[in-house]
């Protein structure tokens, strides 16, 4: 009989299930991709379900059930830290207790409950960052490995570096709460005017347009960085221990004002403070690697955490670091947890053997639903879409990519849908890279957000060492690792460009085009590399082919199939209602193809009701 083992992460944000058979990953996902509430903590209840109706079974054949972390040694490190602070904690204190009071303390029965009283399995709890760890190596493609695991807070750990070698796993060193480099970053996330826990991307794109002025001050004043990569904070520049906000009034008085108010202008100070942060977590980073380095002596680097997805300090890493080869966990936040603990169960609890032929075991993070052409067929007729139906592939390919090719931009759903926060190929929105206008375009009709952030390439893996700085057939298929773009691929800035680079307005500056492959390169010449091979991405691979025997250029650009706030789109309705609400141009639901011109007027939504579904992010 086979072994069923189901993990899940839920609680703080970012609610996820995992399931194991016999320790090959069969389905992972976040709950908020069926809830349609971005970041959805509660417990996973949908996730759940989708991951057992995939693999066949139903909760009484669940062995095992594992939660990603030790609730009662979270709730010792929330009271030590409230008596620390006494009295200045206690209104954080008493906000945080009912919940506490109530669901986690009593998370046993609350899983329970949730999993129903079929499920007759053992329920086991893991620690937080070892299901980080865990959810970096098992899955990595390497028989030995340095880990490392940085994020926000779990129990105590804030960041940890162990051993994994074979199926066993060692943590050898940690840093523990509150010195923390994921708070540290969320602190300037907040005070630049963005959300903790989803707008330290926002921070890191911002950073090019900035330079590092405060890094020093940030260094002597804040965060003492050691040689091993190891963090001391001084708390009074803080609020998170005892208040409700990230940062204190000495922090403020330190950068010379209050916090900017979110969707206000962003200015030159807050680019600045954003490259001073990123160049402090790249600094650090590297040292924790070094440190690593010394500790294990391997050759390899695997990782996971919230800070993981810092996918410019990962670039750092890969090309000044002391590793051979690094692989990170693409579910690389808490919701990847889900599946670190479920793996920890079949390697370390069961001591199950661990197999490595070469290549990773996260299947391209392709591990969540999946819809058919029948399906489809049904919905499009039922709601009155005009489609066509390509059933041979290459014709479909063929006109897909010609309607890249004339600057259309097409919101694209294949297979399974992704586990982690990027669409890589899925449940994406894609475009033409060489066009001059299509980050705008794509920024402000379809995706509705800030104009300053980047797209990431989707390259064929093996043109990726001819456009960017990486090795030839480097893989990077889960989109973290940014790296420049080569010198011969730049654009030469005119008198009236360079003059326009100055401009405070972000949008000015977005305009101009820096390579010639301008939709997905950032300010400073770099890109988020996604490269795309054909064992793992199939049809996508296939499509951008296509692209390239059309164009000459191997390189579309890919982001997240949604909207601002939205999750991203999981099933083909919502595929086609962003579709409708959004000024994208085509929609690709498998085999089936529609064209926003072709649809009928009644169909069409009105793209500002569209977004206010959603509460800004
Ligand atoms: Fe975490």
């Amino acid at each position: 009989m086979a072994i069923h083992i189901l993990g899940i992460s839920a609680f703080y944000h970012d609610s996820a299930a995992a399931l194991l058979r016999d320790g090959e990953i069969i389905a992972a996902a976040q709950e908020e991709r069926f809830t349609r509430q971005k970041g959805d903590a509660r417990f996973p209840s949908e996730a759940i379900k989708y991951c057992l109706a995939e693999a066949g079974i139903t909760t009484q054949e669940l062995d095992y059930v594992v939660f990603y972390e030790k609730p009662l040694v979270k709730f010792e490190r929330l009271i030590e830290t409230y008596l620390t602070f006494v009295p200045a904690g206690f209104q954080a204190f008493r906000q945080a207790m009912p919940l506490w009071a109530t669901s986690k303390l009593h998370l046993s029965r609350e899983i329970r409950t949730g999993l129903g009283e079929k499920f007759c399995g053992e329920l086991l709890f893991s620690d937080h960052h070892e299901s980080h760890a865990a959810s970096a190596f098992f899955p990595s493609p390497f028989e030995k490995a340095a880990i490392l695991t940085l994020d926000a807070v779990g129990e105590w750990s804030t960041s940890s570096i162990g051993l994994g070698q074979d199926n066993k796993l060692e943590v050898l060193q940690e840093l523990r709460f509150p010195h923390s480099l994921g708070m540290l970053y969320s602190a300037f996330t907040y005070y630049a005017g963005f959300q903790v826990n989803s707008g330290e991307y926002k921070l890191m794109g911002l950073a090019p347009y900035g330079q590092p002025l405060y890094a020093d001050l940030i260094l002597e004043k804040i965060a003492e960085l050691k040689d091993d990569g190891s963090l001391w904070l001084d708390m009074s520049y803080f609020n998170y221990c005892q208040g409700l906000t990230m940062t204190s009034e000495k922090f403020h008085e330190l950068f010379s004002g209050a916090p900017r108010r979110p969707e206000s202008f962003i200015t030159q100070k807050e680019m600045d403070l954003a490259a001073s942060i990123q160049k402090v977590c790249e600094e650090m980073v590297l040292r924790a690697a070094r440190h690593a380095k010394e500790l294990t002596s391997a050759e390899n680097l695997v990782m996971a955490g919230g800070v993981a997805l810092n996918c410019v300090a990962n670039g750092r890493l890969l090309r000044e670091g002391p590793f051979q080869n690094i692989w990170i966990q693409p579910a690389a936040g808490d919701a990847g947890g889900a599946l670190g603990a479920a793996l920890l169960v079949w390697h370390k609890f069961l001591d199950r053997p661990r197999r490595v032929n070469g290549h990773d075991s996260q299947k391209g993070s392709f591990l969540g639903p999946s819809f058919n052409n029948l399906d489809i067929g049904l919905f499009l007729d039922s709601v009155g879409a005009v489609y066509e139906y390509v059933a041979d592939e290459s014709v479909l390919l063929d006109r897909v990519a010609r309607f890249l090719a004339e600057e259309k931009v097409i919101g694209w759903l294949h297979g399974r849908m992704e586990y982690g926060p990027r669409s890589l190929g899925c449940r994406s929105i894609i475009g033409d890279a060489r066009s001059t206008r299509m980050q705008q375009t794509m920024n402000l009709k379809v995706k509705f957000r800030e104009s300053f952030r980047p797209f990431a390439p989707c390259v064929l893996r093996e043109f990726v060492d001819e456009y960017f700085e990486m090795r030839p057939g480097e893989d990077s298929p889960y989109m973290l690792f940014v790296a420049p773009v080569r010198q011969k691929y730049r654009l030469q800035l005119s008198s009236d460009d360079l003059a326009k680079m100055q401009d405070p307005d972000l949008r000015i500056r977005v305009s101009i085009p820096r390579s010639q492959v301008p939709a997905a390169t950032h300010v400073d010449f770099s890109s988020r590399i996604q490269t795309i091979d054909p064992e793992r991405h199939g049809r996508f691979y296939r499509l951008i082919r296509r692209f390239y025997e059309i164009t000459g250029c191997p390189v579309i650009i890919n982001t997240s199939f949604n909207i601002r706030s939205e999750p991203i789109v999981c099933s083909f309705e919502e595929a086609f209602r962003c579709f409708m609400g959004t000024e994208m141009d085509c929609l690709v639901l498998e085999n089936y193809l529609l064209t926003k011109e072709n649809q009928p007027s009644w169909l069409l939504q009105d793209p500002e009701k569209y977004q206010n579904q959603y509460e800004l992010d």
